[in-house]
């Protein structure tokens, strides 16, 4: 049985990742995760500076699902070189770097030094945060820089670039069109829906920030037909994302049209996840007599 997933000419092992953000830096996870068998590990947001993010608290557990706000914290581009890459070379699974920016200069100081210090597997160019004032989701809106952007990282690096795209738009076609214009290999999808939380005795937004970006369970079948819906857009191929726990969900995904997979919130709640949805993938494919994960794309010209 083939599990290998294709993207810009280089094999992923399979096709369960840990999602940005849910696994930090690797090491956090270490005594629970076993990366032997991960897809591949997308590390956290890094950025040219470090950040703080934004003020607490900024993760907010509802009866839907989790709300964060975290404003791309994370240690900025050096420190996750001299502090964080020594650790992360030596994973046998894939890793690759979430990339994210105030401005499209930033994006591209990012991705050069990244690829004059490091050795990572690929890039995740993360236009789709919903907690930042500047950059994230404002760069991700707009298709015209999208596929600007997409190109100026294009040029910078001939390793597989991954366009984070985000639900929060009224046609999420065209901006995965238009990073597909730009050179994308691939484009992950979904990030977080805006969402909200108002504490009823304080009569006002429990996150600071007021809006957050929601994800878990209640925000599945809105990554189902983003996939569905870009995959009769694009020609290249989808990373699915948003509310995956088990392995059926993951499924769907893949029967969606995504040719990988990414556990975000899931592994919160049981770090042991990718590790059963593999699992649950293998036996799927066996008992339907699938040889590849290009079996999974059979059926859906038919829908
Ligand atoms: O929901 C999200 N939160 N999506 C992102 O892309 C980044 C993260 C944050 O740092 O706020």
């Amino acid at each position: 049985m083939d599990l290998s997933v294709k993207i810009g000419g280089k094999l992923l092992p399979n096709p369960v990742g840990a999602a940005s953000g849910t696994i930090g830096y690797g090491s956090e996870y270490e005594a629970l995760v076993d990366y032997r068998t991960l897809g591949a590990l997308y590390t956290k947001a890094i950025t040219r500076e470090p950040r703080e993010g934004n003020p607490i608290p900024r993760i907010v557990e509802t009866t839907a699902g989790l709300l964060n706000s975290i404003g791309l914290a994370n240690v900025g581009m050096e420190r996750f070189v001299t502090e964080k890459w020594t650790y992360l070379r030596e994973l046998p699974c894939p890793v690759i770097g979430n990339i994210a920016g105030s401005d499209p200069e930033e994006y591209a100081e990012v991705i050069s030094f990244l690829e004059a210090h490091t050795d990572l597997w690929g890039y995740e160019i993360n236009i789709s945060c919903p907690n930042v004032k500047k950059g994230g989701i404002t760069i991700g809106t707009e298709p015209t820089t999208v596929e600007r952007l997409t190109r100026t990282l294009r040029d910078l690096t001939p390793k597989p670039l991954i366009v984070k795209l985000t639900p929060n738009v009224t046609d999420i076609t065209e901006i995965a069109r238009a990073a597909e214009a730009g050179g994308a290999d691939a484009l992950s999808c979904i990030n977080t829906v805006v969402g909200m939380a108002i504490d009823i005795h304080k009569k006002r937004p429990v996150i600071p920030q007021k809006t957050a970006g929601l994800s878990g369970p209640a925000i599945k079948p809105i990554g189902l037909a983003a996939v569905y819906r870009v995959r009769t857009s694009v020609r290249i191929p989808i990373i699915g994302i948003g509310g995956i726990m088990e392995p059926e969900d993951a499924i769907e995904y893949l029967l969606a049209g995504a040719s990988a997979i990414q556990v975000g919130t899931a592994l919160f709640v049981d770090p042991h996840t990718p590790d059963r949805i593999l699992k649950g993938i293998k036996s799927y494919m066996e008992q339907e007599g699938f040889t590849s994960l290009q079996d999974f794309h059979r059926f859906w010209p038919e829908w």
